[in-house]
């Protein structure tokens, strides 16, 4: 591979003089895009050469995420081959790792990155494989084509800022609220959900303690799926709601319990063992319904028509490892 180093950690080519693409190199793992496609190409813990491939919108779909997430809680699975997990400084990088059948045939690959170098050959190759018009954070009927040969670009969709609370939307110096001034109208399908604010009558002193807001018009004004902004922050407990339509770009692989919550519509889980891939369970949640993943499962969701969710997290940096020693349950309640 003819390399230029972009920044210190990024090992690209030059673009493909046909199609205009890079490709990229990570340890043993190479990717490179045509015009319908994402390949992904390794060294076999056997010592063979295997390529994997993946429809480029579901690639950069995927990518998307783990970049902007910053390689999320545990596993990020862009497929049923290919993801990563975090261990918070450094993430892993596999393929078939945890695909029982490809683990059994010895055609797996895992490597241990620098977050760092991870993160910035990601982020080089999400930018230099997006094209003009394509936008890996819009729902498939709300954004045009991944693929086809390199044209433009479309750094600004996939460097958004995440919106992150640092106590609760609304407050004085914290997120605001989404509105049309701010580039965030209310979405088609959710044109009948009331825009009206809750009424505050604090004591005075407490104007910046005592607070509410309209979740389900803030969340009628996302203009992204599938990627849950911070609406409050008590100590390590996020509230994550997000705004759902077509399919979770990747399985997650969580390294602790989550909470979902569904406030309107439907979404269907898939969720299986997230060492093997072996199917667990088909998990239908309407509006009104709860449900927990136990930090055992990995699972994917497929939300008919846009719809609102609300994933709950436990941000403790602690709790992984508390898992792993036995001190915190892999599972919500004990029956
Ligand atoms: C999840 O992996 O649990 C997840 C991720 C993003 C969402 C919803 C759920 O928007
Ligand atoms: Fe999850």
């Amino acid at each position: 591979m003819n390399t230029t180093t972009e920044s210190p950690a990024v090992i690209a080519s030059q673009s493909d003089p046909t199609l205009g693409y890079k490709s990229f190199e990570l340890g043993g793992f190479r990717f490179r895009r045509d015009e319908y496609f994402a390949h992904v190409q390794w060294t076999t813990r056997d010592g063979r050469e295997l390529s994997h491939t993946m429809d480029a919108a579901n690639f950069l779909r995927a990518l998307m995420r783990d970049v902007a997430w910053g390689f999320f809680y545990g596993g990020v699975n862009f497929d049923h081959v290919l993801g990563t997990t975090n261990h918070y400084k450094t993430v892993d990088l596999y393929a078939g790792t945890y695909n029982a059948t490809m683990k059994a045939a010895g055609v797996d690959r895992l490597e241990n990155f620098p977050t760092d170098q991870i993160a910035a050959t990601f982020f080089a190759m999400l930018d230099d494989w997006t094209n003009e018009g394509f936008d890996p954070f819009a729902a498939p009927l709300e954004t045009g084509s991944a693929h086809g040969r390199k044209r433009g670009h479309n750094t600004p969709a996939i460097t958004r800022a995440r919106e992150l609370a640092k106590r609760c939307v609304g407050l004085k110096d914290d997120l605001p609220l989404r509105s049309d001034a701010r580039g965030a109208p209310v979405n088609r399908a959710f044109a009948d959900v009331p825009q009206d604010q809750p009424e505050l009558h604090p004591e005075p002193g407490f104007e910046n303690e005592v607070h509410a807001f309209n979740l389900f018009a803030f969340l009628s004004r996302s203009q992204v799926t599938w990627n849950p902004s911070f609406t409050s922050v008590v100590k390590y407990s996020y509230m994550c709601p997000t705004t759902e339509e077509h399919i979770l770009p990747i399985i997650h692989a969580n390294d602790r319990v989550e909470w979902f919550f569904q406030m309107c519509d439907e979404i269907h889980w898939d969720c299986a063992d997230k060492t093997t891939g072996k199917p667990l369970a088909r998990v239908i949640m309407k509006a009104g319904d709860m449900a927990a993943m136990p930090a055992y499962c990995r699972h994917q969701g497929y939300s008919p028509k846009r719809s609102m969710l609300l994933v709950w997290e436990n941000g403790s940096p602690n709790l992984v490892y508390e898992i792993q020693k036995g001190d915190a349950p892999e599972v919500p309640v004990k029956f």
